[in-house]
């Protein structure tokens, strides 16, 4: 699970991860979310299949907490077996998982070209999800009901017409029921055999002794719930999505991993108190290549929150730590961190609830000096210079956590396990 605001390359965490496993799941999100795996120098991008996929002995699951726009994962799965990668009995869908419609992006639309917007991806994800919480959604399930489907579809896409012509200011071309439930049936056909209960299978999976990997999407900061509301994402993004989103109970699952990055980055609108607006901003973005992974956005870059990530640890109820990218910071003379904010001019340690008063905190920070090496060949923590080990260490110690993982670099292999 992501303990920030997203991209923190999760995608490799899973990808080395899932080796041990038989099944991942994805449990929250739909395509806002988007995953890079480098193998063998092959570059493969993800945004609704869970990683796990490219592991051939794996069965992926896109499970019932997550927001399914068809065409968008019929067009992935096909990228995918266009890039050599076998799709078949080892994808499967929930029936209970939400569907995305076009007037979800629509909506969307209006929102976001309004004074309420929060730089969303657009992908329709807010709007479904609040159609499944109005109890107004479609399930996966409902597709193969046309006698279900077609009357509460042609209600739905009147009272959306009608919403969508009057917040629409430039004009709006209404949706044609009978055109949609046809597109969407077809959709339905061509993913029928992928379509099971994953609650059912996922459980019967755990009797059968098979081992289960959970890919979080997004990042804690951005749980709808836990984050930095309203600036959060349409779901649980932090561990907490895993049991409602597939089924399976929190007390079946063992070991929880924190993903983060050695700094900070955020896409889209809100607070980030250790944001740099300077040029140490744009070499961090220009050397981890933060632009967005499914809207090509530059993300806004800072240095590393302990605040933060402490307070999602201590959510997601984390094991130990994954810290990615630590090889981006290489070029720098000095790094802060930040320990403690000062809130309406009191000292804390934990982000207020209100979006300004967030917004307004002050970073303290804790500075130390760089390595000024490159680490990117580094693959045990002894290979490491000792001021990236100290930079390691003082991070473990301001969030209270191990860490087990370190990544130097895009690829698989530039990885170091911190028990080797
Ligand atoms: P939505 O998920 O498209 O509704 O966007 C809500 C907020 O979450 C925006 O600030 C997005 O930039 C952010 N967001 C959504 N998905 C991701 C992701 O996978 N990585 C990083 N930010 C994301």
């Amino acid at each position: 699970v992501g303990l920030q605001w997203g991209d923190e390359a999760k995608g490799k965490i899973v990808d080395l991860l899932a080796d041990e496993h038989d099944i991942v799941v994805r449990y929250q999100g739909g395509a806002n979310a988007g995953h890079t795996v480098v193998v063998g120098g092959k570059t493969h991008k993800m945004s609704l299949v869970p990683t796990g996929i490219l592991h051939p002995n794996v069965t992926a699951v896109i499970a019932n907490g997550v927001v399914i726009d068809p065409a968008t994962l019929l067009k992935e799965i096909d990228g995918l077996q266009q890039n050599g990668v076998h799709v078949g009995g080892n994808l499967l869908i929930s029936d209970r998982a939400h569907v995305i419609f076009p007037y979800h992006r629509k909506e969307e639309e209006a929102v976001e070209t309004g004074h309420a917007a929060i730089g969303t991806t657009m992908r329709g994800i807010g709007p479904c999800y609040r159609d499944k919480y109005g109890r107004g959604g479609f399930q996966v399930a409902d597709l193969y009901c046309p006698e279900y489907f077609w009357p509460r579809l042609e209600a739905m896409i009147a009272h959306k017409n009608a919403y969508l012509s009057a917040v629409l200011p430039g004009g709006f071309q209404p949706f044609d029921a009978a055109a949609l439930y046809r597109e969407y049936l077809t959709y339905a056909e061509q993913l029928r055999p992928m379509v099971t209960d994953t609650g059912e299978y996922l459980h019967g999976a755990l009797a059968a002794g098979k081992r289960l990997l959970f890919e979080g999407a997004q990042g804690a900061l951005l749980d709808v719930d836990h984050g930095s509301f309203p600036f959060v994402t349409g779901s649980n993004s932090s561990a907490a999505g895993v049991w409602s989103g597939s089924g399976v109970p929190a007390r079946r699952i063992d070991r929880f991993i924190g993903v983060l990055k050695a700094y900070t980055t955020r896409v889209g609108r809100g607070p980030f108190p250790t944001e740099l607006l300077d040029a140490t901003g744009d070499l961090i973005r220009n050397t981890g290549r933060e632009f967005g992974t499914v809207t090509g956005r530059p993300r806004r870059c800072g240095w590393f929150d302990a605040v933060l990530v402490r307070n999602t640890a201590r959510l997601c109820g984390v094991d130990a730590l994954a810290v990615m990218l630590l090889d981006v910071l290489s070029e720098l003379d000095e790094l802060s961190i930040c320990v403690e904010y000062v809130c309406q001019g009191k000292r804390t340690t934990r982000p207020p609830a209100n979006c300004d008063q967030f917004a307004a905190c002050q970073p303290v920070y804790r500075t130390m000096p760089g390595w000024k090496r490159d680490i990117s060949n580094a693959r045990r923590l002894g290979d490491l210079p000792a001021a990236a080990r100290q930079y390691l260490d003082t991070i473990s110690e301001l969030v209270g956590l191990p860490i087990s993982i370190v990544s130097v670099g895009p690829d698989r292999a530039q990885t170091i396990r911190a028990t080797d």
